[in-house]
């Protein structure tokens, strides 16, 4: 059986934030995943953060739209539905609505912190969230501030449930170094769940997650990329996995 490779965050649909603009460019995208042997593309359209809202409706008809164009040119690449949703405050009232859980997993979740601050309703969101059985996935969370400063605070979030994905391109090095060491960092302390492309461009923002995984299996062990491979299939699948023990970061 073919491997599959799993990417959770990008933003893969044509027209509806800052990924591609129109069909063609969707297309060269996922070209690009395809090349780099990903299998499974769990779009992830911006939303509610300021720029750009997406309905849940929409995004549905966008997936079914590309997969349809994908399977008529033979990519063999599937496109699974998701958000990538900015913190809110309201977010609870709209959870169960307007919200989309990533790969129809009813379960997982893809948050997004503001890029400067950690909202004092964070914590309290995730917990109740949590009540209900969803469980959140902090995206790219080396991109905040607070969390660079002092990631004993995404340390908290992670002890009490919630998960964590890092891009690829922090891992491999074009985010700088800073964020580079700062995400291994993060990797070695048990804070790294899930590693995605975060891809909104063939050219500027492509999926770098085949590089990311072999510095990752240099740096850290072939076993925590199989890990975190495996945690991403759960994603697909919607079931639930026993992560590793956080470490909190001195
Ligand atoms: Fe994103």
């Amino acid at each position: 059986m073919a491997t599959i490779v799993i990417d959770i965050h990008n933003h893969i649909l044509p027209g509806i934030d800052d990924g591609p603009q129109t069909e063609d460019e969707a297309i060269e995208l996922v070209k690009n995943a395809a090349a780099v042997g990903i299998t499974h593309i769990i779009a992830t359209p911006h939303h509610r953060n300021g720029k750009f809202n997406n309905n849940t409706s929409n995004i549905q008809y966008l997936v079914n739209k590309l997969n349809q164009q994908l399977s008529s040119q033979g990519i063999p690449v599937t496109i699974l539905e998701g958000m990538e949703i900015q913190l809110y405050e309201n977010l609870l009232n709209e959870l169960t609505d307007s919200l989309l859980p990533l790969a129809g997993s009813k379960k997982y979740m893809l948050i997004e912190l503001p890029k400067n601050h950690i909202p004092h309703f964070t914590a309290p969101i995730f917990f109740e969230m949590q009540l209900r059985g969803y469980i959140p996935i902090i995206a790219h969370p080396e991109r905040n501030s607070i969390i660079r400063s002092d990631p004993g605070q995404l340390f908290e979030l992670v002890n009490r449930g919630a998960l964590v994905q890092v891009n690829a391109s922090s891992i491999t090095g074009a985010n700088g170094r800073a964020k580079r060491k700062f995400a291994l960092k993060l990797c070695k302390n048990h804070l790294v769940h899930f590693i995605a492309s975060d891809a909104h461009h063939y050219k500027k923002r492509p999926f770098l997650l085949q590089s990311a995984y072999a510095r990752l299996q240099r740096k850290m062990s072939p076993d925590f990329v199989e890990y975190v491979k495996q945690n991403a299939q759960h994603v697909l699948s919607g079931t639930e996995f026993h992560s590793l023990p956080p470490i909190h970061p001195k």
